[in-house]
């Protein structure tokens, strides 16, 4: 596995701790046993134990007795995803931190850095995650999803939106078949349940003209908040408020991904058409619904018309034109 430590990025022998307790589920190991498979001391094995507590994994015992988990930790460690991941570039490098600022800075500085294509970058915290239009995610420690896919796509940056459409679309079948919940997709990048949403994409680019460097695909899901913060009630949701139940992060990102490689591969061989057609199908705010947009120089009202075959968004405005949306936040008219 291909797995480098950047300033910050989780000590690969941490992740080495959390895929030996993930392997040997249900059977105690000693700390002494940990310490050498690692190559610690014994001490560190409990500190380390104590943080992964910390982060909500169930680990038995202490360092006389040995430690035992009972299921595989929901700690988002390369090495607990990577077996699970499809084969190819996506996630076959994996950087996890902690805590981080935000995984999206840290993927376009990487991408800078020469970084392979399919790339993650992956936290159980942002202290600065971002949003679109200069709004911060609110990442709260272990209950959510907050990712970053670095793509190298060989394709026009005219053609870039589409990949904010294949990962609202891999997010949607990821949910469908994690929860039995049936998301809505709103033009271009989030994910909602009714009026509330709980995933939202920011897709940056470095790019010329008429080539793409790279893109970071960051993606925010809420997963196992018990409650929304003050202020954003509501406007978003949880997978954990819609279903009742707690999911585990680890078969979500597993899924997204497989379904993101699906996507994204089915985007090269046959261009945008197959992914606007789907998005059209399964998102409600592609035709005939009435949407405000809202952009710095103030927002108009009218009513969608159906994607371009490029992905953007067709509006027919209260004055009768019909235009595409190319920039503003977009949502629900009253
Ligand atoms: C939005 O809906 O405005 C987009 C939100 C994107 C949030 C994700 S969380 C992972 C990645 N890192 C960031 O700083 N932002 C994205």
């Amino acid at each position: 596995m291909t797995f480098t430590n950047l300033p910050g990025a989780t000590d690969r022998r941490i992740d080495a701790l959390l895929a030996l307790l993930a392997d040997n589920t249900m059977i105690v190991i000693s700390g002494a046993k940990i310490a050498r498979e690692i190559g610690v001391t014994r001490s560190t094995v409990f500190r380390w134990i104590e943080k992964l507590r910390a982060l909500g994994v169930r680990v038995k015992g202490h360092a006389r007795t040995g430690y035992q988990i009972e299921e595989v930790p929901d700690i988002l460690a390369p090495k607990i995803l990577r077996k699970r991941l499809p084969q190819g570039p996506l996630g076959k490098k994996i950087h996890h931190f902690f805590k981080t600022d935000s995984t999206n800075s840290v993927a376009m500085l990487l991408g800078e850095q020469g970084e392979p294509h399919g790339t993650l970058v992956i936290a159980e915290e942002q202290t600065a995650g971002r949003g679109r239009a200069g709004h911060a995610w609110h990442s709260e420690k272990t209950n959510g999803i907050y990712m970053t896919l670095l793509l190298r796509p060989p394709v026009s940056p005219q053609q870039a939106p589409v990949i904010t459409l294949v990962a609202g679309l891999a997010v949607r079948d990821a949910v469908v078949e994690q929860t039995g919940l049936v998301p809505d997709l709103r033009w271009p990048n989030d994910a909602m349940f009714g009026r509330k949403k709980f995933c939202g994409i920011l897709t940056e680019m470095n790019a010329e003209q008429d080539q793409i460097h790279f893109v970071a695909v960051g993606i925010g899901i809420n997963v196992n908040h018990k409650e929304i913060p003050d202020g954003l009630q509501k406007i978003a949701t949880s997978l954990r408020i819609e279903s009742g139940k707690i999911h585990s992060r680890v078969e979500i990102v597993t899924r997204l991904l497989w379904h993101m490689d699906s996507y994204y591969n089915r985007f090269l061989k046959e261009g945008p058409e197959p992914i606007v057609a789907r998005f059209s199908e399964v998102s409600s705010f592609a035709r005939g619904k009435r949407v405000r947009i809202t952009t710095m120089n103030g927002a108009y009202v009218g009513t969608t018309e159906g994607l371009e075959p490029g992905g953007l968004l067709r509006v027919r405005r209260d004055d009768g034109r019909v235009l595409p949306v190319i920039t503003g936040t977009l949502t629900e008219a009253d």
